[in-house]
């Protein structure tokens, strides 16, 4: 029985260069750098390097990187984070799904994430869901990043993405693949409040009722969440990882990532999560784990 080790963080919302604190006018963007001035200690660079080596150390088959690397989504945003990217492993083994702050304002964003493209799938001339299919999973990327007013933080997958993603879950299952679905919002209901929910959250999990996936995983709460939505038999679980950022002592839970190991035995998949993150200081320690039945 082999091992599929899929590692997952979320959230490194990676601190602005200065040209990105400048310009735009009255803009989403200015009140978001209102914002960020007053919640930039809870993302600390150096805690994110620490999380980063981690999982490099890990030598995962794969990462996934839920979305939130920018704050603002300028250019130099999106240039800095693939510079970030480029360290974190082989494009081709690292798939990023983007957050509601890579798709802030729509004007001065760089087109449907183009300095990303390596990273969001293997074929960049694609649309969401990209499909990446590695050993026996298949990585579904999905994007639920929609630029949005001032104050919310909604994200949208749209009817077009999700009968993309019902053609890929049924393609994909017929194959015997195990289904990982990437989106950066979390799908299951109450977890967060309606201004940073996902509006189509219901559509997306009636369409995993029927179609199935073995794992969603997700971030923006910058919680650590396990819950389950219902599949077609099993229930599928659905796991959020706080912010890769984040030092201990705030009100959101220091930066953590998830090991997550995959392996096919006789009666399904069995999965084995390892949470490893910051407790005290710049050192990473395992924080626990447990096995899910998929
Ligand atoms: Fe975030
Ligand atoms: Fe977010």
């Amino acid at each position: 029985m082999s091992t599929f080790r899929l590692a997952h963080l979320s959230d490194p919302h990676l601190t602005p260069p200065d040209s990105a604190m400048r310009g735009g006018g009255l803009s989403k963007r200015v009140l978001s750098r209102f914002a960020w001035r007053r919640k930039r200690h809870r993302h600390d660079p150096a805690v994110l390097e620490t999380i980063a080596a981690d999982v490099r150390a890990a030598r995962p088959d794969h990462v996934a990187v839920t979305g939130d690397l920018t704050n603002f989504a300028t250019p130099e945003e999106f240039a800095a984070a693939a510079r970030w990217l480029e360290r974190l492993g082989d494009p081709s083994a690292v798939t990023v799904s983007p957050g509601n702050h890579d798709a802030l304002v729509s004007r001065g964003a760089p087109a449907r994430f183009a300095p990303w493209s390596r990273w969001l799938g293997d074929r960049p001339d694609a649309e969401f869901p990209h499909i990446r299919v590695r050993g026996p999973v298949a990585v579904i990327n999905a994007c639920s990043a929609v630029p949005t007013a001032p104050h919310l933080a909604t994200g949208e997958l749209g009817s077009a993405q999700l009968q993309r993603l019902s053609e890929a879950l049924e393609e994909t299952g017929a194959k015997g693949l195990f289904r990982v679905l990437l989106v950066h919002h979390p799908i299951a209901p109450g977890l967060v409040s309606k201004r940073k929910s996902l509006t189509d959250a219901q559509a997306l999990r009636e369409l995993l009722a029927r179609r199935g996936a073995e794992l969603v995983l997700h971030g923006h709460a910058h919680e650590a969440l396990l819950n389950r939505v219902n599949g077609p038999s099993a229930a599928i679980p659905t796991l959020g990882v706080p912010s890769a950022s984040t030092p201990p002592g705030h009100h959101d839970p220091a930066a953590r990532w998830n090991l997550i190991e995959i392996a096919r035995g006789a009666d399904g998949f069995q999965l084995r999560v390892q949470a490893r993150g910051v407790r005290d200081g710049p050192v990473v320690a395992p924080l626990g784990a447990f096995t899910l039945a998929a």
